[in-house]
């Protein structure tokens, strides 16, 4: 607490970064009711190191109890507990060169892919070092009590990266200036379950996130969508947010190339370090392809190293393509800290440059793509970022026969998918005709 009669406190702002101001004593307890009404402050906690210095700025002989956020209720609430007070700003931290603020939105915040990806979010091993962030979660009515749960797991973290939390139900409230939007919230596909079903249940969700987005959230925001189906979401998404590019809506296959690139070290016998230039094309089912033919082991061709062609085509690609549900039958339910994992990998993949002659998979809108790939669907293509978030297709790939119809297989299934959730696009009357059941089977 300062001695002095003035104090370093967080403006109270409910979007813009955390500027300093300075108040007198006397206008404290009038701060703090503010604060009660408004329920939304930034607060700079000290570096990890300095928890024994960290004090809320608020006088504590005005204030008699920290803010009540614990007792209200937490579908209203726009803070969480903690990132609700406000600390004194200490020197060091005053001539950090931290980054402005960034606000990450997080649907399903309170499922396993996010009990793994929020953590590494706050540790600051995503947008790294020096860049403070705000986590948005967004939960459900019948998941706010492990939101909460969630939050006070935040809390007790003490990460000095992470400036504000707040959990929500209403993707209006929540999505408010995302820069983010990790989409991950998603019905999991019950036994018995048509694909057409999951498709109009989960493609519900992401029409109305879409519309949440194109309503609050930065007009730049990047959307990553995780929830399955995630090419035919993230497409929905994308056609309901017509404010905003839909180059930046992104269908997680990073997952898949992780795979394929550990599948092909382990036949070959080398570090999965080794294995570079990995393009997961398509769709994220069991029609994906991932691309042996301009994936490279140590600088060389695949085929170059892996003499072993008849297994690249069987093997390899069945065991990539059904990884994920394979793994359903072992877990009894989807990957999770894997599933994190790569979309921390997707992140970085393009707030990083890319590895000089390397690339990255990602779900992307088609519109423009060079390689002949039908307009209009959200499909994994190789890309390349300078690490401004953006991204651009790469040219130079090669097709043969096999790699050829593969693709044009899983493009024919996102056409099919598309036809599906016409309703939710915009785009008339859904109309099923899926050939074949090629997704996941889901959780039981
Ligand atoms: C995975 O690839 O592991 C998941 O997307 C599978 C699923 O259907 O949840």
């Amino acid at each position: 607490m300062s001695s002095s009669a003035t104090m370093a406190v967080a403006e109270v702002s409910s979007a813009s970064y955390t500027k300093t101001r300075l108040l007198k004593s006397s206008q404290i307890s009038s701060l703090s009711t503010h604060l009660h009404k408004h329920r939304h402050c930034a607060f700079r906690p000290l570096p990890r190191t300095q928890h024994a210095r960290i004090s809320c700025s608020v006088a504590p002989n005005q204030v008699e109890a920290p803010i009540p956020v614990q007792a209200e209720d937490p579908k209203n609430k726009s803070c969480y507990g903690v990132f609700c007070l406000t600390y004194d700003l200490k020197a060091e931290e005053e001539t950090k060169s931290w980054k402005k603020l960034i606000n990450v939105a997080v649907s399903g915040a309170a499922g396993m892919i996010s009990n793994h990806l929020l953590f590494k979010l706050a540790s600051g091993e995503v947008f790294g070092p020096d860049q403070p962030i705000t986590l948005k979660l967004l939960g459900s009515e019948r998941s706010i009590q492990a939101l909460e749960g969630v939050a006070m797991e935040l809390e007790d973290s003490l990460y000095p990266l992470l400036r504000e939390v707040s959990i929500g139900i209403d993707p209006y409230e929540v999505f408010q200036d995302a820069e983010w939007a990790l989409l991950i919230g998603a019905k999991p596909r019950g036994p018995g379950m048509e694909r057409a079903d999951l498709l109009d249940i989960n493609g519900q969700i992401f029409a109305e996130q879409g519309k949440a987005l194109n309503a609050v959230a930065s007009r730049n925001v990047k959307v990553i969508v995780v929830g399955n189906p995630c090419n035919t979401n993230a497409l929905i998404c994308l056609k309901n947010a017509p404010n905003i590019p839909a180059k930046n809506f992104h269908a997680l296959t990073r997952l898949d190339e992780n795979r394929a690139k550990c599948q092909l070290a382990l036949k070959a016998g080398v570090f999965y370090d080794k294995v570079s230039n990995m393009t997961i094309w398509g769709n994220h089912s069991t029609t994906q392809v991932p691309d042996f033919l301009n994936a490279r082991i140590d600088g060389l061709p695949v085929k170059e190293v892996i003499k072993d062609h008849k297994w690249l085509e069987e093997e390899f690609t069945e065991k990539v393509q059904n990884r994920g549900g394979v793994l359903i039958k072992k877990w009894g339910r989807s990957s999770a800290a894997s599933t994190a994992v790569s979309v921390v990998d997707a992140i970085k993949s393009l707030v990083t440059p890319t590895p000089e002659g390397d690339w990255f998979s990602t779900g992307v809108y088609t519109n423009g793509n060079p390689y002949g790939i039908a307009e209009d669907i959200v499909f994994s293509m190789p890309c390349r970022s300078k690490g401004d978030g953006d991204y651009e297709l790469v040219k130079e790939v090669k097709f043969d026969d096999y790699l050829w119809n593969r693709i044009k297989k899983s493009e024919a299934e996102l056409q099919a998918e598309k036809r599906c959730v016409a309703h939710l696009t915009g785009e008339g009357v859904g109309f099923c005709d899926l050939p074949e059941d090629t997704m996941l089977p889901g959780e039981v």
